[in-house]
């Protein structure tokens, strides 16, 4: 969602920025422009669509050593060139780029700008005119850009130009995430660390409420109160190849390939010299003192959270419950006496999640974040971190950070059960072994599902995906993974609710995906299928091997029961992909979706 890049050094500026901009471009986005400024002053370029688009109207004669860009994900006025950024003031002196949204924007326009007519119909437009008005009030513009930022209410990472000073890049940070880039006589500042890997690895970390003056050769720290903060670097373990597709045409088929070398790489982070799973003692503590467990998240790691809370009660008997995190915040359920918090974000920086974070250690209480980006603002701001060690995740579409999760997940469980001497069934290590083989299995089985998309999406308008227990997660998973990148609407519901509703949608060729993976429940979602196949559904039965009937399409290989969710969401993973390739759909740019979703 929205990204920001910036250069202040001696290099032109430009293709630094539209190359940190296309690293910026898995995060979603709708509109993309840059700034750029030299002796002949600001030169503005800026487009709705993609950085290809921008790329047919940059200029290639106009050179200049500092400069800004930015992807606009729309939440202020539609996608348009006028609402594109970079934004400048009335007078064409202050340009900026702004992601996040700014709560008091109507409030600020009548209070300070009623005289100026504004451009754009976005709340970014304001921020900039605020800092020409102070300017124009007689402050200095550091301390016009420390005026205008104590008057924000809301989110925002901002980078700001001044026309007459080319020597600095103006900086802020409040709730979305941003870091500066250092190098040898040049600067950067970004979004995330990925976009700058181009020309650096050692970054700065910005908390909320810091203001920047970047320059070719320093940048200083300030709170609002003007106070100079001082903060050491750290380098970002990345490297520029994990960001890369290499051979593969999509981020999203490379992820999906990624997955068995993700859950031995966890396994491997997560086990001691004697090959036991060990995880921090505090953290362990920390869940055996709660009486009970909150995980809290959004989309995909919502769908992870519903099997964790089936591993940690079946395994640790610790009692869990799971919330979206947009609802928890307004609709706060009676919590126990003694809980403590699970966030669960594959990209650490979600503003739902994030909200309720805020609120629960405002009330006191214990949080845990399971991420996959260190020093994200969720694990930063968390009691305690585990890490999902799935590398980079590019698509948009959430696949190798879910397994991930769910394989985390598993380890937690299984700890905290051994840590209270209860007796267990599942040789995890091991088990997670025989997953990541099977996942190897189901990869190279990617033929078959390319058909079975063909067979059954086609001509598909909407869909259904059917099971039960820990096969209804991953039914709501696979549904949201066809639906988000194929558009076709597809649904998850439990088996046993389709008769109290649902089953009204079935018709003639309705594809209902179902997945057969659980013995507990093996006969009555097949007579759930029975009941939709009367009815005209083209139904397609995933099962496992050992519980395989007549007619199902495809046998899973077997793993161990309380870990089919690993293996089963492969081929919905696939299933997804496929339709989506086949309808010509952008598979790792999905319309309107964001990777890191920083506005509630
Ligand atoms: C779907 C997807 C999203 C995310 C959701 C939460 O494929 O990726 O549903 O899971 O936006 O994001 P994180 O995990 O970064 O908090």
């Amino acid at each position: 969602m929205c990204g920001i890049v910036g250069y202040i050094g001696n290099n032109d500026s430009k293709e630094i920025l539209l190359k940190g901009l296309e690293k910026l471009e898995y995060r979603g986005y709708d509109s993309a422009g840059i700034a750029v400024l030299n002796e002949a002053g600001v030169h503005l370029f800026k487009e709705k669509g993609r950085i290809a688009d921008l790329r047919t109207i940059v200029d290639e004669k106009v050179t200049a050593t500092v400069g800004i860009g930015h992807t606009r994900w729309a939440t202020h006025g539609k996608p348009s060139k006028v609402n594109a950024h970079p934004h400048q003031s009335a007078s064409e002196r202050f340009t900026i780029v702004h992601n996040g949204v700014i709560e008091n924007y109507e409030q600020l326009k009548a209070e300070y700008l009623e005289h100026v007519t504004l451009k754009s119909d976005t709340d970014t437009e304001i921020i900039v005119q605020l800092v020409e008005k102070f300017v124009n009030d007689g402050y200095g513009v550091q301390e016009a850009f420390q005026q205008t930022l104590k008057a924000l209410k809301g989110s925002y990472a901002l980078a700001l130009l001044d026309r007459e000073n080319s020597d600095v890049i103006y900086v802020a940070k409040n709730k979305s995430p941003l870091l500066i880039g250092l190098g040898d006589s040049f600067n950067v500042v970004a979004s995330d660390a990925m976009a700058m890997l181009q020309v650096t690895k050692e970054f700065l970390e910005l908390m909320d409420q810091e203001m920047v003056l970047v320059t070719r050769d320093d940048v200083k720290i300030f709170n609002l109160d003007g106070k100079l903060i001082e903060r050491m670097p750290f380098i970002a373990e990345l490297d520029a190849s994990d960001i890369e597709k290499g051979t593969y045409p999509h981020y999203m088929l490379k992820e999906i390939d990624e997955q068995p070398f993700v859950i031995r790489k966890i396994v491997q982070e997560y086990q001691n010299d004697n090959g036991e799973l060990v995880i921090d003692p505090t953290i362990v503590e920390a869940l055996n003192e709660a009486d009970r467990l909150y995980i809290i998240a959004c989309g995909t790691s919502y769908h992870a959270g519903m099997i964790g809370k089936n591993l940690i009660e079946r395994l640790a008997k610790i009692p869990t419950e799971v919330h979206v995190s947009s609802e928890f915040s307004y609709n706060m359920p009676l919590l126990s006496e003694k809980p403590l918090f699970i966030f669960i974000s594959q990209s650490g920086e979600t503003a739902d999640s994030r909200a309720v974070l805020v609120q629960v250690k405002e009330m006191g209480h214990q949080a845990l974040t399971i991420t996959n980006v260190p020093g994200s603002t969720l694990s930063r701001e968390a009691d305690y971190t585990l890490l999902l060690h799935a590398g980079p995740e590019i698509a948009v579409a959430s696949t190798k950070a879910y397994t991930a999760q769910v394989a985390v997940l598993s380890i937690l469980a299984e700890v905290t059960a051994r840590s209270k001497g209860l007796a267990l069934d599942v040789d995890l290590p091991h088990e997670l072994g025989i997953v990541a083989s099977a996942m190897e299995e189901l990869c190279d089985a990617r033929d078959e599902f390319e058909q079975i998309a063909s067979d059954y999406l086609a001509f598909a308008r909407n869909s259904f995906f059917i099971g039960r227990g820990l096969d209804y997660a991953v039914c709501l998973e696979g549904a949201l993974k066809l639906k988000e990148i194929s558009y076709i609407q597809a649904e998850g519901f439990a088996g046993g609710e389709l008769k109290h509703g649902p089953i009204a949608l079935i018709e003639e060729g309705t594809p209902v995906f179902a997945l057969a993976t659980q013995e507990n429940v093996n006969l009555p979602i097949r007579g759930n299928v029975k009941e939709v196949a009367a009815r005209g559904a083209n139904t397609c039965i995933f099962s496992m091997k050992g519980r395989e009937m007549d007619g199902d399409r495809f046998i899973l290989p077997e793993v161990h029961e309380l870990l089919t969710p690993l293996i089963s969401v492969v081929p919905m993973q696939f299933i997804a992909y496929y339709a989506a390739l086949h309808r010509g759909c952008d598979v790792d740019k999905p319309r309107n979706l964001a990777k890191s979703v920083t506005v509630e």
